[in-house]
């Protein structure tokens, strides 16, 4: 099968590979119909995400046809379309049975490596490194899925297009969790940094929760009108405006009840010294992480507020406001998205019609292009906002 491969920073090709098979008794194996790059995919581009290796298959947000099962399985039988969480979970752990997916116990075989790095590991994810059990990621034809009875959701009927589910699979259950951990109460003022994928699902969730005012953060045109026409949402350039003076300009001085950083550690600056730090860390390999956007979160929001942080950090990154973080008296979430507890109501949004997730899709493109797609998506260029591909 064909599949994109991973062979180094900037250097991804679409090469052939033996078809995946059941391995497990657990597992199936999935036609992939449609898949996506994600913000999270450009990171390991990029080369910051270490324990990559050349010949690993990306791509963690797809969606297909089931073409066969192992003898365990219950839920799927040849034929069904399905979207795939981009979390491997095992479905009976403490933590998946605490619906904590993305922190389940038993699917990463390279958790010792975590173990080490953060005190415990989470969930195996597809197509994200052998940090994270080094499965075969989804930009292929096709991919094997373990522990299915704990991860698809069934489409049904054939009235959603692909296009209009494949988001299950990720951002829109992260831009989900991104707002439901920002903790929104009716009519409070949301500031949301990055107007990537995340950031526009996570603008939709908000308002879809009662948000009173969204303020969405970026310098992309396009991506600030796509939040413009949401809501509408009320939008700072962060590359022409001080954020810290508007936003305070905006919440006459108390500041935005709830921010939510949908950026992560690929921030860019913005003069600051503490971005110019960071650049210069990251450029010498001293830093994995640029937080800016984290800082200035915490710098910006009201007292007693939420930080909700969707976006990935992956190293140890210095100068974290901690004194303001105590000062004033802020609470924190975050975390990779338990995708499996949000996949039956998040897919009732869709077919009841409250959302239509491909309003974010600007790019259609075969698998054969995905390397070329990379680059657009990663550069910005052609006004990309989210690349679907078909194999
Ligand atoms: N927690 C999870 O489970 C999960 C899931 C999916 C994606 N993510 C992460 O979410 C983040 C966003 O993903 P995406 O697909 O939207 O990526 P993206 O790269 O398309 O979007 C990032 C956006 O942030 C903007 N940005 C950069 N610096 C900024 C700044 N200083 N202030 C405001 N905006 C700034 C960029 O212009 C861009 O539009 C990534 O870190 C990704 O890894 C996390
Ligand atoms: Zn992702
Ligand atoms: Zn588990």
């Amino acid at each position: 099968m064909k599949a994109l491969t991973w062979h180094g920073t900037n250097d991804v090709r679409v090469d052939t590979h033996p078809d995946p098979v059941i391995e497990e008794p657990g597992d199936i194996v999935i036609k992939v119909t449609a898949t996506a790059i994600c913000g999270s995919d450009l990171h390991i581009f990029d080369g910051f995400v270490p324990q990559m290796k050349s010949g690993d298959i990306l791509g963690h947000e797809f969606m297909g046809e089931v073409v066969e099962t192992g003898a365990d399985v219950k839920k799927f039988r040849p034929g069904d379309r399905v979207v795939v969480p981009f979390v491997i979970a095992c479905g009976h752990c403490w933590f998946c049975q605490h619906q904590l997916w993305s922190a389940c116990d038993n699917t990463n075989p390279d958790g010792e490596k975590l173990d080490k790095l953060h005190g415990h590991h989470g969930a195996g994810l597809f197509g994200y490194s052998h940090l994270y059990g080094g499965y075969a990621g989804g930009q292929a034809e096709y991919v094997r899925v373990p522990h299915a009875d704990h991860g698809p959701v069934k489409i049904n009927g054939g009235g959603l297009r692909d296009e209009q589910v494949l988001f299950l699979s990720d951002i829109f259950p992260t831009g989900w969790m991104a707002a439901e951990n920002a903790n929104i109460q009716k009519g409070d003022t949301v500031a949301i940094w990055g107007c990537g994928p995340v950031g526009q699902m996570t603008i939709r969730s908000a308002w879809m929760m009662g948000a009173g005012r969204v303020i969405a953060i970026d310098r992309l045109p396009e991506r600030l009108s796509l939040a413009e026409s949401m809501g509408p949402a009320e939008v700072i350039n962060f590359a022409e405006q001080d954020v810290y003076d508007s936003l305070q300009e905006m919440t006459d001085g108390r500041g935005p009840d709830s921010c939510i950083d949908a950026v992560g550690l690929e921030a860019h600056g913005t003069g600051s010294f503490d971005s110019i730090v960071d650049k210069a860390k990251a450029a010498m390999m001293l830093t994995t992480d640029r937080v800016h956007v984290f800082r200035q979160a915490i710098h910006c929001v009201r007292k007693g507020g939420n930080i909700s942080v969707p976006g990935v950090y992956v190293g140890w990154p210095d100068k974290i406001p901690l004194g303001a973080f105590v000062g004033k008296g802020l609470t924190i979430k975050t975390g990779q998205t338990h995708v499996q507890r949000y996949l039956a109501p998040l897919l009732k949004k869709i077919e009841d019609g409250e959302i239509d997730p491909s309003f974010i899709i600007t790019h259609r493109a075969k698998l054969e292009d995905a390397p070329e797609m990379y680059k657009t998506f990663r550069d910005k260029h052609d006004g990309c906002i989210k690349v679907v591909m078909t194999p």
